[in-house]
């Protein structure tokens, strides 16, 4: 297909819909992202004009859950319950996965994170939405076999990142609140620009104490802001960087969860070039166990996370 900038601007922006037509994407997979799409128009709406109150419940990891969580939660699970195309589904706020029971054909399971970074709305600093599709009813699969995944970061612009394993696309939402092509094939290059080191640095291991280090005397500036879907969009739009949320001494599974932020994550940075590890091995090749697995994630440019890789090894 020629790319946006080969067909030059057309009198039409490219919007989401008759881009993935244009990819050639699956209808029943352009319709889970487009639903994903729709269901943003609202989520922005809920955190602009929502309570920001807890919502006196918790979830699967027994997080007090905020009203905004919950919400976002049920405008995500009605449209894809709708679709006609979902088999399962399963939320960061819902303890178990939901059977799909509204007519489908089943083609497609959701693993979704609705607000991601919900505790920061009160702060006003930019939050986000991330989802993880499979073309399968089992959700505890690596993530390697994704079909596709996406983000949608609510920030001072609306922006989806999206893939369906055929590079990494960028789409910003215009003023009818329909996402039009900003960019396409956004590949990561060398080095490490910005870095975002999660969790608290008095528990890094020795390994991982190395790697900042090595990342701050080469120049990277530290960016984090405490939201995973702004602080990889970053690493991902400047085209270099790393983001850890690494192993702690007194957490050793780190704090991010496999099912519904790293495996779609990783997913998006290696189709565009970069890398996620564990840090002893491809984030992508993890065997969940439950749908509520964590793990440690170093992602981004490739040849720094294959360096995480060496200092870990060798201070281990
Ligand atoms: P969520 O709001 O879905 O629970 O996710 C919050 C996560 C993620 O957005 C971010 O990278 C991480 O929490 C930040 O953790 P710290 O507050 O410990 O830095
Ligand atoms: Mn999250
Ligand atoms: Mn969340």
């Amino acid at each position: 297909m020629t790319s946006a900038a080969e067909r030059g601007k057309t009198k039409y922006q490219i919007n989401l819909r008759r881009y993935l037509r244009e990819c050639d994407v699956d209808r029943d997979l352009t319709r889970v992202i487009c639903e994903i799409a729709n269901a943003s128009k609202y989520i922005i709406n809920a955190i602009r004009t929502g309570d920001l109150g807890v919502a006196g419940t918790s979830n699967l990891y027994g997080e007090q859950q905020l009203a905004l969580d919950v919400l976002a939660d049920r405008i995500i699970q009605k449209r894809l319950m709708y679709s006609g195309v979902v088999a399962n589904l399963a939320s960061e706020e819902l303890p178990d996965i939901i059977e799909v029971t509204h007519p489908s054909n089943k083609r497609y399971s959701i693993a979704f994170d609705p607000l991601d970074g919900s505790s920061l709305v009160d702060v006003n600093l930019a939050v986000g939405t991330i989802v993880s599709i499979f073309e399968s009813d089992n959700l505890l699969q690596p993530g390697r076999n994704q079909v596709a995944a996406l983000y949608v970061l609510y920030g001072p612009r609306t922006t989806m990142v999206v893939s369906t394993g055929k590079g990494v696309h960028e789409f910003a939402m215009n003023q009818l609140m329909e996402f039009d092509l900003v960019q396409e094939n956004i590949t990561m290059e060398g080095g490490a620009k910005v870095y975002a080191p999660g969790g608290t640095r008095a528990k890094y291991s020795p390994g991982t104490e190395k790697f900042a280090r090595h990342l701050e005397t080469n120049g990277a500036k530290l960016r984090y802001s405490g939201g995973f879907v702004p602080d990889i969009n970053q690493v991902l739009i400047k085209r270099g960087g790393v983001f850890m949320y690494p192993h702690l001494s007194d957490a050793p599974q780190g704090k991010l969860r496999v099912l519904f932020e790293l495996n779609p994550m990783a997913f998006l940075i290696e189709q565009a070039g970069g890398a996620a590890s564990t840090g002893r091995g491809r984030m992508l090749d993890v065997e969940p166990q439950g749908i509520d697995d964590r793990s440690p994630i170093f992602i981004g440019s490739k040849e720094e996370i294959a360096r995480l890789e060496q200092f870990i090894a060798e201070e281990s």
